[in-house]
């Protein structure tokens, strides 16, 4: 059996990427991409299942590449691409959602949770988007799959999609069951506002979040203005379990500085927020504005941008068709 290690990902291109996006997904990504092939795709034909503005949409599917590329992402190393671009991802969801089943689809919580009080009134692409999802992964027959813990049941759908085709077609291991790499990350990265919420870009008050746009005066504020706690920080985790914003906070600075929780809490007990801020602050100007000027350089020259998604679909397109032509010969198309 063919054991090679293919991580297949994507980002709805939503503008105005955030802090929790690049610490739970984009660094991620990038760390994956020194030992292993990497496919990383913005999901246009996901973003369509609600509906988008095509002036918007072809813009953020250009700035969602900007800050793969911002981020760090080398188009050298991974195949970066747009969804709609290869359209085998049309065509095997089309044969997966004649493998998926009605039950299945009926007990994932994101649609319901999307479609809202009224489902009639959803995209049909809503509901089916699950199986989609499935033949973005199987179509580059991806062993692992970076996602946040949202993302976990459809992923356990798609590795179900994948055991019944093998078995339907009688075709062993023909597409490996693919596991999630969650992140732990994009789950701790909250709102600035309200810490029991994630950071979100759809959530009202920008002050909840830093987008990877923000300059550094914005940063300042933003951090400034966070909740945290007026006692002083403390020195050990269980005090933090009701204070969910202060707990945010070091987290992110942990995260951002690498330095093991625990050991934040020891250097840093007894002091005030204000303090841990003033260095948070200081880390994120660091780390964030070259990522922002960055995606800002990049949108002005689309050109270059669209070069890029040009050859990873290149790329993209060969591995699809060799493996599409099998899955077709499985099916019995001809
Ligand atoms: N559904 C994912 C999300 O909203 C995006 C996505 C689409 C995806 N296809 C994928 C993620 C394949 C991992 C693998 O975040």
């Amino acid at each position: 059996m063919d054991k090679k290690k293919i991580v297949f990902s994507g980002v709805q291109p939503s503008g105005n990427l955030h802090l929790g996006n690049y610490l739970g997904a984009l660094k991620n990504f990038v760390s994956l991409q020194k030992d292993m092939e990497c496919i990383y795709c913005v999901v246009d034909l996901h973003a369509i299942t609600v509906f988008q503005k095509p002036n918007e949409l072809k813009n953020n599917i250009l700035e969602t590449t900007a800050c793969f590329l911002a981020s760090g992402l080398d188009d050298s190393k991974s195949i970066i691409f747009n969804q709609s671009s290869v359209s085998g991802h049309s065509e095997l969801a089309w044969i997966l959602n004649c493998v998926s089943r009605v039950g299945w689809l009926n007990r994932m919580t994101q649609f319901k949770d999307k479609a809202g009080s009224d489902k009639e009134k959803a995209s049909v692409g809503l509901y089916i988007y699950p199986n989609l999802m499935a033949a973005d992964i199987l179509l580059y027959k991806a062993t692992h799959v970076p996602v946040g813990a949202d993302q976990k049941q459809h992923l356990e759908l798609s590795r179900d999609i994948a055991q019944k085709f093998n078995k339907d077609f009688n075709c062993k291991d023909f597409f490996p069951l693919p596991e999630p790499l969650i992140s732990k990350n994009i789950s701790r990265v909250m709102s600035l506002r309200d810490g029991t919420k994630k950071m979100s870009k759809s959530e009202e008050s920008d002050y909840s979040r830093i987008n990877l746009k923000d300059n550094a005066d914005e940063i300042q504020k933003k951090i400034k203005k966070a909740k945290s706690d007026s006692d002083v920080i403390p020195d050990n985790l269980k005090a933090l379990e009701k204070k969910p914003e202060a707990l945010n906070l070091l987290n992110i600075y942990s995260e951002i500085s690498h330095i093991k929780l625990e050991k934040v809490l020891s250097e840093m007990s007894g002091k005030d927020y204000s303090h841990l801020k003033e260095k948070l602050t200081d880390l994120l100007i660091d780390e964030i504005c070259p990522v922002g000027k960055e995606i800002k350089k990049l949108m002005d020259d689309k050109t270059h941008l669209l070069k890029i998604l040009k050859k990873g679909t290149e790329k993209a397109k060969i591995k699809a068709e060799e493996n599409l032509n099998i899955i077709r010969e499985k099916v019995g198309l001809v």
